[in-house]
């Protein structure tokens, strides 16, 4: 039987030591996280400001992981080549963020980047449907986005098992990722409903070993 492909691993600089971002990119870099995911917060499309373009620009000096960007703000559009220019890899936008969904894809696969969209627990499956085309990632958001170190909602594993079913029936290789509140016991649970890549913040720039809690969430024991 051919062996499943490695679940994906984003660590969330968001619960990093903020004085050492540099450093902290370049060490799970060298722990085998596969992605960086970024979280780009408004203060007003979700309650809580993290940072903007020029502090991912910076890191790009120190991190060749794929930038995996997670903006919340609102509106988009307006910011989306900004982040392209500074180094983004993947781009991943909620619906509710601007009023042309599809447009905002289109703009992010026209910079040539790899285009997302983020589910929040609210949002049903159907608000990607038919924009299947133009996206490579679908992320699930499992807490209200925002902050770090919530507790995982489980009643979104049967959705994330809904989206695996509409992935595959659309034939085109799609990343469905989960974001918030994952620990080794509900990683588990998210890629037993279909989910092929976590995110995870605290789990590991809370964890004294990164390499150890990247291996652990993959299910790969900790040596991973
Ligand atoms: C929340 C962010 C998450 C956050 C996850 O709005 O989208 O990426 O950093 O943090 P943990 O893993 O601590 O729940
Ligand atoms: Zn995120």
């Amino acid at each position: 039987m051919a062996r499943a492909p490695r679940t994906i691993v984003a660590p969330s600089l968001l619960a990093a030591d903020f004085a050492r971002l540099g450093e902290e990119a370049r060490a799970v870099e060298a722990a085998g996280a596969d992605w960086l995911h970024l979280d780009i917060m408004d203060g007003h499309f979700v309650p809580n400001i993290s940072f903007g373009p020029v502090l991912l620009k910076g890191l790009r000096a120190h991190c060749r992981l794929p930038f995996d960007v997670h903006l919340m703000i609102e509106p988009v559009d307006p910011y989306i080549a900004a982040f392209a220019d500074a180094g983004a890899d993947h781009i991943l936008l909620h619906p509710e963020a601007g009023p042309h969904l599809h447009r905002s894809l289109q703009l992010v696969r026209a910079l040539g980047k790899r285009a997302g969209v983020v589910l929040n627990p609210a949002t049903p499956i159907e608000a990607v449907a038919w924009v299947l085309d133009l996206v490579d990632i679908v992320l699930v958001m499992t807490v209200n986005p925002g902050f770090g170190g919530q507790q995982f909602l489980a009643a979104q594993l049967p959705k994330i098992a809904a989206l695996r079913r509409m992935i595959e029936a659309g034939g085109r290789a799609i990343t469905l990722a989960v974001d918030g509140g994952i620990n080794p016991y509900t990683a588990a649970a998210a890629r037993k409903a279909g989910a092929n890549a976590l995110v995870a913040g605290t789990a590991v720039f809370g964890a004294t070993d990164y390499a150890s809690a990247i291996g652990e969430l993959r299910g790969a024991g900790p040596a991973g």
